[in-house]
């Protein structure tokens, strides 16, 4: 089913069982908070395989070895506001000293456009490993408009992560974007004529922060 080289979609029996709750009617806000974080430091384990390490010397109660490090500063988390910012934790959990940048997007209800309402971003972003992140990937018009703003501001190594994709968005964002690996937790059926993600799980922002 996927034809795209740069779409990694997950299929660990943890994340089903944790995306499977998450997708409830029932499941609260509190619980819907903790699995967004769960399922993201689950992604964020697989997509940090290749990122940069460098050379450290340690001292060990025996002997001086050199072991490889993370460099602290070479992760940046950019939530897309307002859903992705259920997903900084789940990354800081693994990784506690990457900063976080913010874009800020909403679509308009009638044309499901993305309109950029804040960008916020660390110094020094272009030469970081950027993990955009988004729980929903429905028409991939904000995910295009973010991975836009990111290049423009010179980033080159970009990841984006989202936990439901749908597959008219994974394609647009594979095609207009393919240096850019895509992780998603799961591949849904399609959108309906509001452009949500079906069977999907609702409105990831109101369910996120109890606006509904
Ligand atoms: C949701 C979601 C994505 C976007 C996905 O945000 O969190 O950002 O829709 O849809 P797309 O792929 O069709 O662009 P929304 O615009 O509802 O804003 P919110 O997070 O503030 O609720
Ligand atoms: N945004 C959401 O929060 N859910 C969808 O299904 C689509 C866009």
């Amino acid at each position: 089913m996927n034809k795209y080289q740069n779409v990694f979609i997950f299929d660990h029996p943890l994340i089903r069982h944790k995306v499977s709750i998450l997708r409830d009617v029932k499941t609260g806000m509190k619980e819907f908070r903790e699995l967004i974080e769960e399922i993201t430091t689950l992604m964020a384990y697989e997509s940090m395989r290749d990122v940069e390490m460098i050379p450290v010397q340690v001292e060990t109660p025996l002997e001086t070895t050199v072991q490889y490090r993370i460099p602290e500063q070479s992760v940046v988390i950019v939530p897309i506001l307002r859903a992705g910012l259920g997903m900084v934790n789940g990354i800081h959990t693994l990784f506690p000293t990457a900063r976080v940048g913010h874009i800020g997007m909403y679509r308009d209800e009638e044309t499901f456009q993305p309109k950029e309402y804040y960008c916020k971003l660390p110094d020094g972003i272009a030469e970081k490993t950027v993990f955009l992140v988004d729980p929903m990937l429905a028409t991939g018009g904000s995910a295009c408009d973010a991975l836009n703003a990111l290049k423009k501001r010179g980033c080159k190594k970009i990841k984006f992560m989202a936990i439901i994709g749908a597959p008219e968005g994974v394609e647009k964002v594979a095609k207009e974007h393919p240096d850019v690996p895509i992780y998603v937790s799961t591949l849904d059926r399609g959108l309906n004529e509001n452009a949500y993600i079906l069977p999907g799980l609702g409105d990831a922002g109101d369910r996120l922060f109890g606006t509904k």
